[in-house]
């Protein structure tokens, strides 16, 4: 082949490849933000990843659909809370649909795998719900950001809350994996902290709901009170069996506010009734910026929206503010990452900012489930930060 047929052949495949597009760099060629939707629509967490992804959508619709100016377009998966897909499942919006940002998920286990991909890749990833310890803490990455809580940050403040009662002895019963485990954590610092031992900590695996050996064991023991983590259709099911098993009124039921999020209707409220929980948020928060979501909320989704939708609700928010400071291009990491670690969020759960880990700095309130409402007794704690301990950053 000659030199001058070379170059005519090389003009012919750049005119066809810039014609095709090929040529134009990603940002430009596609003008809209890609956003990966990557939570739980089945399974024991399926109300909470709907709850997420409600939330987010408005806190972007309310401002026009639009990050710094530009479109956004959304992919979707459904992890099932599945911890073993959850490296394949992040993939699929990484690696297939080139998402720009991750959001996701709700399920700790699975967050692990998110993780992976989001420090291997580099990709922005805000997580909506999951709380695992190590993403804010020794993992902690610049690109990944929290807008719930760690699994500890609830718990934390249950024990004082259960030794004002003059709860002394309790047992602790959770799922066994990241969230329960590390939400025990919390309630154990807090509780002993206090003064409280536990006599006894009981546990099943996620997302089993076989409760009944365990309530006979709680019965057998007759502790002063019952502290736990459970979430979803689990948390339902375990506090219709409390009952059933004839321990309420006869020992009180305490949890990190999960256990009655999101699930007071008709049915289970009857249950549920005088059940301590301490949590972030509560839709009974008599704030005007809570009432202006709560009424926005219940017009879009026609119902009322829990903790999962705030948290979701928040990471549009943040993203929202992040995308503003550097005009929509989100390739512009540096200032991106420094505008969202400066946010302030003006959630319905109260303002709250970022701690150099990239967790929300929050008020826990103590609430009591009192009809379908879970009340707010008293602010728990007052800017609870985690420790963070083992992050590098800030
Ligand atoms: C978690 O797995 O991190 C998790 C799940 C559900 C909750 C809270 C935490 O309600």
């Amino acid at each position: 082949m000659t030199t001058r047929r070379l170059v005519l052949t090389r003009s012919a495949a750049l005119l066809g490849a810039a014609s095709s597009g090929l040529l134009i760099p990603a940002h430009a060629q596609s003008n809209k933000i890609r956003i990966g939707l990557m939570l739980p629509y089945t399974g024991t967490f399926a109300q909470l990843g709907q709850a997420c992804d409600n939330g987010f959508r408005m806190a972007l619709e309310e401002k026009g659909n639009k990050l710094g100016g530009r479109e956004i377009e959304f992919f979707k998966v459904d992890d099932e809370s599945e911890p073993s897909k959850g490296v394949e499942n992040a993939n699929k919006l990484v690696q297939r649909d080139k998402v720009d940002v991750l959001i996701g998920t709700v399920h700790s286990g699975v967050q692990m795998g998110i993780h992976k991909v989001a420090r291997e890749t580099g990709v922005l990833n805000i997580i909506p719900n999951a709380g695992m310890h190590a993403a804010t803490r020794a993992l902690c990455a610049p690109n990944v950001f929290r807008t719930s809580f760690t699994n500890s940050q609830p718990t934390l403040a249950l024990g004082k809350a259960m030794m004002a009662k003059g709860h002394k002895k309790a047992v602790w019963i959770t799922w066994k994996y990241a969230a329960g485990d590390e939400a025990g954590e919390g309630f154990k610092e807090g509780y002993l902290a206090a003064g409280g031992t536990i006599v006894k900590e009981l546990g099943l695996p996620f997302p089993n709901v076989e409760f009944q050996a365990l309530l006979t064991e709680i019965a057998s023991i007759k502790p002063d009170a019952v502290a736990c983590f459970f979430s979803g259709g689990g948390a339902s099911k375990f506090i219709r069996d409390y009952a059933a098993a004839g321990l309420k009124g006869k020992i009180p039921l305490y949890g990190s506010g999960f256990l009655t999020e999101g699930l007071l209707d008709d049915e289970l409220a009857p249950s549920a009734q005088g059940i301590m929980t301490t949590l972030h948020y509560s839709t009974s928060l008599a704030t005007k910026r809570n009432d202006a979501f709560r009424l926005a909320y219940a017009k879009t989704f026609k119902m009322q929206p829990d903790v999962y939708a705030v948290q979701g609700y928040d990471a549009g928010q943040l993203l929202l503010q992040g995308a503003a400071a550097v005009n929509g291009d989100l390739s512009n990491k540096k200032a991106l990452y420094a505008a969202m670690e400066a946010a302030v969020i003006d959630s319905p759960r109260g303002k709250w900012t970022m701690s150099k880990a990239h967790n929300p700095v929050q008020d826990i309130y103590l609430r009591e489930v009192k009809g379908k409402e879970n009340v707010v007794l008293s602010v728990a704690a007052k800017a609870l930060s985690d420790s963070g301990a083992g992050c590098k950053l800030g």
